[in-house]
């Protein structure tokens, strides 16, 4: 039988990168299909050509077996391809039916009044086994639901090749599962699903080949059960790598931070603990239990009630105040608060310190050979690529991005590092530098409070982990509490101290 999907010699460059060079890619029917790559890698690209969205310069693509050139997404539906894409493509004022039917013309055998669309619509979810109301705005659905919606969209149009485009980045693990599970169920029935992600665990789990993409060329296309984690890090990044950082035990000193009785609205109810120099502790926990509050009070970013303690001394509830005492300060959305995005490496190697020495000089002005200096040191020491220091933020990629925020961070000397979803979105590449970098701090006398979601992160870099439930600390691990212990031992015990089970 033919294939779903063929490609052959997709070629795609625009005026600074060849996105796509020669890539040749098959979807059988019945699979999933993988597409793993490091941020940048050519992905995107790739799937907005199948789906219409782009012209290719070279190269030709099937669909069952017939030539296909879309020349819009009109043409990728018609061919039977649907695509969820990683930046939702929904009308937010629109209602999820309106939604569902927008787009489709009068002639479109789907084009029918919206009673007639509710009932099919109705029917297809209880058919998927999942809901989203109808009659509800976009706008108003938490992004798993809406998630749901394209889906839903692209199944509605009796899409028989469907493309998710990162889905998982903005999914709790359990919609993830739930995502995954569909996923199995679509392609049991004789469909095939192309699932692009950059976390190779899920990766292994949802598909049954996955094919990996570096630097804008296939590099080869793997069976799930047979690869490992790790033949599919190095196949995305070139070389080995070390997915846990090694790492000696700690060697805790003074203690730096001293919370006691920490609240912050809305969702941070009284937390106490102790940070020292020289070692890292965790918060684990899933996201929206006070995780955010916690930071943002620490850092001076939101008023609280309770204490805090730096090196003895009460913590300045302002920002600025904080950030000279020596606190340092990884924001969990780096975008938004790490960076500046239009502004260079140059001036954004300096954030938060720009008004102090030695980067103001005399009479005030910032000493553009010191900050160039600076911004220089930052790119050499933290591998920023590509090594400018002229170009705006924007221009790198997610990793590189938030190598500019650690390194910057970590340059300025701080005795506390707080450290939220510090390699959220970052590539396994970056992931490994950032904990490299991390743990040697500590061995430096750093004192860590690791914010994050990711409990394998949580688990290869805290030396004592905290749970978080409910704007309350649940429970204390320690790694050495697993020796002796069957595998996967305190994943379980921590699973349940963030589902609220107690111990
Ligand atoms: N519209 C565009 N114009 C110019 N460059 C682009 C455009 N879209 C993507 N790129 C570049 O092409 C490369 C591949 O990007 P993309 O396909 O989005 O990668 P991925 O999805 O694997 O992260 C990157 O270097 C990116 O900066
Ligand atoms: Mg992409």
């Amino acid at each position: 039988m033919a294939k779903a999907l063929a490609l052959q010699g997709i070629t795609k460059r625009f005026p600074l990168v060849l996105a796509n060079d020669r890539i040749g890619l098959d979807l059988e029917w019945g699979e999933v299909l993988a597409l793993v790559g490091e941020n940048g890698a050519g992905k995107s690209t790739l799937m907005r050509i199948v789906y219409g969205l782009l012209p290719p310069d070279r190269g030709e693509m099937w669909v069952a077996g017939r030539p296909y050139r879309p020349k819009s997404p009109l043409d990728a539906i018609r061919a039977g391809i649907g695509m969820v894409h990683q930046h939702f493509m929904l009308v937010e004022p629109f209602t999820v039916l309106e939604n569902l039917v927008l787009g489709l013309e009068p002639g479109s055998p789907f084009f029918l009044n919206l009673e007639q669309a509710r009932r099919r619509a109705s029917a297809l979810m209880e058919e998927l086994g999942f809901q989203v109301p109808l009659d509800e705005r976009i706008e108003n659905l938490p992004v798993g639901l809406q998630q749901r919606v394209e889906i839903l969209k692209a199944l509605y149009r009796e899409a028989k090749i469907l493309i998710l485009d990162e889905p998982t980045a903005v999914l709790t693990p359990q919609e993830a599962e739930e995502l995954f599970r569909f996923l199995r169920a679509y392609a049991a029935k004789g469909n095939a699903a192309i699932f692009i992600s950059h976390k190779l665990k899920e990766v292994l789990q949802v598909s049954d080949r996955v094919t990996v993409i570096r630097d804008g060329r296939v590099v080869g296309t793997v069976r799930t059960p047979a690869t490992s984690l790790e033949e599919l890090a190095r196949m995305m990044v070139g070389r080995e790598v070390v997915l846990r950082v090694p790492k000696g035990p700690a060697r805790p000193g003074e203690v730096v931070l001293e919370v006691e009785g920490l609240e912050a609205p809305p969702r941070l109810k009284g937390v106490s603990f102790r940070v020292r120099s020289g070692e890292i502790v965790g918060i684990a926990g899933v996201e929206g239990n006070g995780q955010t509050e916690l930071v943002e009070a620490l850092t001076g970013l939101r008023p609280h009630r309770g204490v805090v303690r730096y090196l003895g001394k009460p913590l300045p509830p302002l920002a600025r105040r904080v950030r000279e005492a020596g606190v340092s300060h990884i924001p969990e959305d780096r975008q938004a608060r790490g960076l500046v995005l239009d502004f260079s490496v140059r001036e954004n190697a300096v954030l938060g310190d720009q008004h102090r020495r030695p980067f103001r000089g005399f009479l005030g002005f910032l000493d553009g050979d010191r900050l160039e200096a600076h911004a220089r040191e930052l790119v050499e020491t933290f591998d920023v690529r590509p090594r400018s220091t002229g170009l705006s933020a924007r221009r790198f990629s997610g990793g590189n991005q938030q190598k500019i925020v650690v390194g910057r961070e970590l340059l300025r000397a701080p005795r506390l590092l707080v450290a939220a979803q510090p390699t959220r979105g970052v590539d396994v590449g970056a992931i490994e530098f950032i904990h490299q970098r991390l743990v040697e701090a500590r061995d430096r006398g750093l004192a860590v409070l690791l914010v994050s979601a990711d409990l394998s992160e949580v688990l290869s870099l805290a030396d004592r982990i905290l749970v978080m439930y409910e704007g309350r600390i649940v429970g204390e691990l320690t790694p050495e509490e697993a020796k002796g212990q069957p595998e996967g031992y305190l994943e379980e015990r921590l699973g349940l101290l963030m589902a609220g089970v107690p111990a």
